[in-house]
């Protein structure tokens, strides 16, 4: 469906025709004096010079021909030249009419779907998930949702990482601790147990231990090391326990990404980018692009243009051994030869963005992906705690995924149970759903390159710019939905009536922004315009609520359409919450 942004513009067009101006004047753009006019289109003070004649002349001309439009309600021409715009209810109803019949509720779908890789998530194997993972998980899954709302193929990839240090550091660790075990046995090939020779709650101590430990003991450290690269070789003791680290972590992974309702397509690993790296190693090489330096294999991609030190990227260790940035690359060659896609998105910390111009810029040096394949790094902000440093434990430590959402979740059951209406038994389920929409809401309301503070006492508030107020007013609408239905009546289409009151008429108008407001947020890639916009159509759905007595109206007529118009709403904010990665309660 058009915008009707657009179908204003137009009609304006055909009224700067028929005055005798150019049609490229007639751009309308929404009003900055909503105590004036609903649109507004200041293309007469642009035409003075072409035309040589005082702007409100030319507003003047156009406005008596827009007169004639039906779209409008009234049109004045006002000094010094501005054409203000009231639309006519019946042109407004009419196109909510239209929104409700269509099942994509206005939004167009692309016509050029292209396949877009999005590579967010990112933990590592045997490290639980802490609040630092948290940004990429909840932003990468809402670019992905967006993409495939505008039409596009969109593959999410987890890109675990399970095939560096940390794998070096908890396999030597294991062996200190039993080094009795088949797997450190060099004259031993397998085969090896079945069961892990651990829980994931060892696991996830092992890892810490080992991490600090190398931290002291340089001895320590270098064993770690020369175990990643055995791990890298091939050695088949390390990768029997590899599969057991990965077996043991993938499970736990997948039950905390679920608890964010989070997921995706691919459980790709870095390890799986290892079969292309002799190839992209050759191919470096044999373009003159890699180079050595003091044994080390380094592509120099600094650029005459750059005002930052961009230092060159290694690509191999001089034992051999691949990096961080050469299995980005070699991911790159496996991308395009497994999905080719037209772009692909890296949804990942900030402070990671030299890494990726690294990346990116060899990438193109090798003609690993075609000109015309974006590669896009989406870094984002640091999670803040209210101090202004990045978000911690009360005791200082890092925070766990997993206890940061138990938090939440308690503090929303205490809420919801004080709201004595939601049965007990719902209660918890409850408090989880609308935990998630505090944590994601929070999360995504920001722009996404900015450092943000998390304020649970904020976040979980039901009132304000909140995740939890969306869903309330989510919850009042289904509410009044439902005893409508209940007392008989039926939510059918059509039968939207002009508005009754200003009121109603900026909640129609809101409503009307959706695809505006989605097509951008795509181009954008910016899901906190989404969050603006429902926190927007919330407070019209609000205002109207409170000074409409919706179910006593006695016009039965008016009733039903204020009961469509209701349930739009209720859609519009149902796709956008969908886009966003939550879902609404039946209660609150
Ligand atoms: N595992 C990495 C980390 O914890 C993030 C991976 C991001 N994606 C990528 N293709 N490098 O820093």
């Amino acid at each position: 469906m058009k915008k009707l942004l657009d179908l204003i513009t137009e009609e304006a067009a055909k009224a700067f025709l028929a005055a005798g101006y150019d049609t490229s004047y007639a751009r309308v753009s929404v009003s900055n004096r909503p105590d004036l006019c609903e649109y507004q289109c200041n293309g007469a003070m642009a035409a003075k010079k072409e035309y040589k004649k005082a702007p409100i002349m030319i507003a003047e001309d156009v406005a008596a021909k827009m007169a004639d439009s039906p779209i409008f309600e009234e049109v004045t021409a006002v000094n010094p030249g501005f054409i203000n715009m009231k639309l006519a209810g019946s042109f407004v109803a009419d196109y909510m009419k239209a929104m409700e019949a269509d099942e994509h509720l206005s939004v167009e779908k692309t016509k050029e779907p292209q396949t877009i890789m999005i590579d967010y998530g990112g933990p590592n194997v045997a490290k639980p998930l802490h609040v630092g993972h948290l940004r990429s998980a909840i932003i990468g899954e809402s670019l992905k949702r967006l993409g495939r709302f505008m039409g596009h193929k969109v593959i999410g990839d987890v890109h675990l990482g399970d095939w560096g240090l940390q794998m070096g550091l908890i396999i030597t660790e294991l062996q200190e601790r039993q080094p009795s075990l088949p797997y450190f046995d060099e004259a031993l090939t397998g085969p090896y147990p079945e069961e892990a020779p651990f829980t994931i709650g060892e696991l996830e101590e092992i890892y810490p231990a080992a991490s600090a430990r190398s931290k002291t003991d340089e001895a320590y450290r270098e064993k770690a090391l020369e175990a990643t690269h055995q791990l890298q070789l091939g050695r088949p003791g390390y990768m029997a326990l590899w599969t057991h680290i990965l077996n043991v972590s993938v499970s736990d992974l997948k039950r905390n990404y679920e608890k964010l309702n989070v997921e995706f397509d691919l459980w790709k690993k870095e390890s799986d980018a290892q079969p292309y790296i002799p190839e992209l190693v050759q191919l470096m090489k044999d373009k003159g692009l890699a180079h050595e330096d003091q044994g080390a294999l380094i592509v120099d991609v600094k650029q005459e243009t750059d005002t930052k030190e961009v230092p060159p990227l290694l690509l191999l260790k001089s034992d051999g051994s691949s990096l961080y940035a050469t299995t980005d690359l070699a991911t790159i060659v496996e991308r395009k030869k497994l999905f080719d896609p037209d772009e692909i998105i890296y949804v990942v910390d900030k402070r990671q963005e030299m890494h990726f111009v690294q990346v990116f810029r060899a990438a193109r040096m090798a003609g690993l992906v075609d000109e015309n394949t974006k590669l896009s790094f989406h870094g984002f902000g640091t999670m803040n705690g209210k101090d202004g440093k990045p978000f911690k434990t009360r005791d200082g430590g890092v925070m766990r995924l997993e206890h940061l959402i138990k938090d939440i979740n308690d503090e929303m059951f205490k809420k919801i149970v004080e709201n004595r209406s939601v049965r007990d038994t719902e209660a918890q389920k409850t408090a989880e759903q609308v935990g998630l929409s505090a944590i994601k809401y929070g999360d995504l309301s920001n722009q996404a390159s900015k450092d943000y503070v998390f304020d649970v006492d904020r976040f979980t508030s039901f009132e304000g710019n909140t995740g939890p107020y969306i869903l309330y007013t989510i919850v009042r609408i289904k509410s009044i939905l439902n005893r409508y239905t209940e007392n008989g009546g039926s939510l059918k289409n059509g039968a939207i009536l002009p508005p009754a009151n200003s009121v109603e008429k900026d909640l129609m108008l809101k409503c009307a922004r959706f695809n505006g407001v989605m097509e951008n947020a795509y181009e954008e890639k910016a899901p906190h315009k989404i969050c603006s916009y429902i926190y927007e159509l919330s407070n019209d759905f609000n205002r109207f609520y409170h000074e409409t007595k919706i179910l006593s109206e006695e016009n039965e007529a008016q009733k039903a359409s204020w009961i469509a118009l209701l349930d739009l709403v209720r859609r519009v904010l149902e796709a956008c919450i969908d886009v966003l990665g939550f879902d609404a309660p039946e209660r609150m």
